[in-house]
């Protein structure tokens, strides 16, 4: 698929589940907040969101990417960074998880212009855990609640173009023999409860001309290293200026986070920001496995890959 090659791309963490006034910045690529600056505290949750922007072909379009586990955190955090819902172009729901739709309800209330969303058909169908403390869910994100409230639905299941800029990658083909669904997730196919495939969870893609794929995942539950090869399958690009991103690695265990390790050094990622469902032990193993491409994602980091 021909994917434009962009003249810069910035992606803003919104909501993530860290905050770290110590990790360092990369000057000019990852920018971190003073937060005595800001006119409001930031907040981390378990949840997830970004604001993105693209440039490119004389134009610049703001997406925002999910919308965190609640509209608590969510519209705390973009009135701390001075953003404003008006401006956002379109939303793209990386999956169908609460923790990543939780806060959309509210920014539709909060719009006065129709909001477009760009998901996954499979998003709707209601997702359950399975966790050592007992089953929680099910949750459904309702397709008739977006509509009455003012979405516009584009609706996809392979790879897809978002306003001209991004790939959205579609289902993602699963080609690693190490990432394989997990026994907590389930979803409900027609009443029918099952492993859930995570079929809806796609990445965002764009090309940054003369750096390469900036890859953006939700959860990626499909394996970081299967949404890449993906990508680079899709785009015909192979160069990787960033992946960003949770990871849902230590939930997989230590064999898991070990072979992704192993799968990643073969991509070679020039800038790895990993939060959200990541997971400290994951994280720490990344940090010391990638130790110049690494950073953590925080709420208020700001990565910008520029051409
Ligand atoms: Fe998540
Ligand atoms: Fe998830």
């Amino acid at each position: 698929m021909e994917l434009p090659s962009l003249s810069a791309v910035t992606v803003e963490v919104l909501v993530d589940n860290f905050y770290d006034v110590f990790e360092p910045s990369r000057p000019g690529v990852v920018e971190r907040v003073v937060p005595g600056r800001l006119k409001k505290p930031l907040v981390a949750a378990h949840g997830l969101a970004y604001w993105i922007t693209l440039e490119g072909n004389g134009r610049r379009t703001t997406l925002l990417m999910d919308a965190a586990n609640s509209p608590l955190p969510l519209l705390n955090n973009l009135e701390a960074l001075e953003h404003d819902l008006a401006e956002v172009d379109a939303l793209v729901l990386s999956h169908g998880h609460p923790d990543h739709y939780g806060g959309l309800l509210e920014v539709l209330a909060r719009r006065d212009k129709p909001l477009p969303i760009f998901l996954h058909r499979d998003s709707y169908l209601p997702k359950l855990l399975l966790t050592p403390k007992g089953r929680v869910g099910p949750w459904e994100l309702e397709r008739a609640e977006l509509v009455r409230r003012g979405a516009q639905l584009h609706e996809n299941t392979g790879p897809t173009l978002v306003l001209g800029q991004a790939l959205l990658t579609g289902t993602v083909e699963a080609t690693t023999p190490y990432e394989t669904p997990l026994p907590g997730p389930k979803r409900l196919v027609a009443g029918q409860e099952e492993n859930d495939p995570f079929s809806d969870e796609q990445a965002l893609v764009a090309h940054v001309q003369g750096q390469g794929l900036v890859i953006v995942g939700g959860c990626c539950h499909p394996g970081i290293v299967n949404m890449v090869k993906y990508a680079q399958k899709l785009t015909g690009v192979t160069e990787v200026a960033a992946l960003i991103g949770g990871l849902h690695l230590t939930a997989g265990g230590p064999d898991l986070i070990r072979q992704t390790i192993a799968g990643l050094k073969e991509l070679k990622p020039k800038l790895l920001v990993a939060g959200h469902c990541t997971g400290f032990r994951a994280l720490t193993q990344l940090a010391l496995a990638f130790p110049d491409a690494f950073m953590v994602s925080c709420v208020g980091t700001t990565v910008r890959l520029a051409a």
